[in-house]
């Protein structure tokens, strides 16, 4: 049932090239620059006359929300907010009529998303489901959705179900930028060539895997670890966070590279591991300077940088090379090696990867 694989964890993440492209199978018509997804054409004026979208969700999913969030308002200029939903339905948020709500949920039954979306179906708004398990509550409960297509996620760690989730998002970014007029067609036509070569890009990513085992030999044993990104890695450092705290129980954080400065700069020392997301794009001067900042304080750097790079190597204790993409896409490659290193530090503590104490796969308590 594993596959060969010693644990679930490891399949699923393995499995990632194929279900990204079972995710976009049929909806992504590159060759004719189009995008079709049922659940979006239908609604599509609802979408396009939003004053805003909110995106409620929990754990993973939520960091998934984020990446959604700089998607759709870069593509589409469309304001978002994002919601944990055990907040949202507490405290008694303004939600208008004109407003959408994508509730984003593996399971489909996660107690307190479920909520948000009942409150905001009272208030009037239009909600979309973007779920992987089919026939779940909360694809019942929403008016349309959009399913990822990952598959059984067994593990309680989520690892396939985040990149498809990105993968959905993507779609939606894109398919409201163009009926938005948002986009300049080149820009658009580039992210839809991109996203169908993601698969490939993944797989070229998860070839880093005995590099990944080595580093983590390294530092199995660390207490605490900082992980840092930029932009539409921001969301991924959190997700990487996440990922270790919950299969090895080492302590960690996840931060806007630069909000370091900001308080956790204070925690560096020799004793600190730092993964530092920082391929060549947009922010890749001020990621550089972080890196140094961190280089001065003497804490350990792990960096996931493009292909080929030079400038950080020469800084960085330890790189992870992974292929580029366009700037909101290189989110879901970057997120593989940091699946992979948390999964290699748990196996190395001898921890129930599958099944992380005091957690269940879904959460249908609040
Ligand atoms: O099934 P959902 O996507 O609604 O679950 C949300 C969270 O409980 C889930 O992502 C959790 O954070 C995972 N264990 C993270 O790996």
């Amino acid at each position: 049932e594993k596959g060969g694989y010693d644990h679930f964890m490891l399949k699923e993440i393995y499995e990632q090239p194929q279900v990204i492209r079972d995710t976009f199978r049929g909806r992504l018509l590159s060759d004719q620059g189009l995008i079709k997804m049922a659940g979006i054409e239908d609604n599509l004026n609802k979408f396009i006359n939003a004053k805003r979208i909110i995106i409620a969700a929990c754990g993973t999913s939520w960091h998934a929300g984020l990446v959604a969030e700089y998607m759709i308002e870069e593509f589409a200029r469309i304001p978002v907010e994002v919601e944990y939903a055990s907040e949202f339905r507490y405290r008694n948020p303004i939600i208008n009529a004109d407003d959408v709500v994508i509730a984003i949920s593996q399971s489909g039954e996660t107690a307190d998303t479920l909520a948000a979306i009942k409150l905001a179906k009272e208030k009037g708004a239009f909600v979309f489901g973007v779920c992987n398990v089919v026939g779940s509550s909360i694809s019942r409960e929403t008016h349309a959705g959009a399913y990822t297509h990952a598959g059984p996620e067994i593990g309680v760690a989520s690892t396939k179900a985040f990149t498809t989730q990105i993968t959905v998002l993507a779609l939606i970014a894109l398919r409201l930028a163009k009926a938005k007029g948002t986009m300049s067609q080149s820009d658009y036509l580039r992210n839809l060539i991109e996203l169908e070569l993601i698969p490939e890009k993944v797989q070229e990513a998860l070839l880093e895997n005995d590099k990944i085992l080595e580093i983590a030999k390294i530092y199995k044993d660390a207490p605490n670890c900082l992980f840092l990104g930029r932009g539409f890695n921001f969301p991924v450092a959190l997700e990487g966070a996440l990922k270790l705290k919950e299969i090895s129980y080492i302590h960690a954080e996840g931060y806007p590279a630069a909000e370091m400065k900001h308080g956790p700069i204070a925690l560096i020392d020799e004793n600190m591991p730092v993964i530092v997301i920082a391929p060549q794009q947009n922010h890749y001067d001020k990621v550089v300077s972080n890196i140094q900042e961190i280089k001065a304080r003497s804490g350990k750097i792990i960096a996931l940088v493009s292909k080929g790079d030079e400038q950080v190597k020469n800084l960085a204790d330890h790189i992870i090379e992974m292929p580029n993409s366009t700037e909101a896409l290189t989110s879901i490659i970057a997120t593989i090696p940091l699946q992979l290193l948390s999964y290699h530090v748990a196996v190395l503590r001898g921890t129930n990867v599958d099944q992380p104490r005091n957690l269940a796969k879904s959460v249908t308590v609040e």
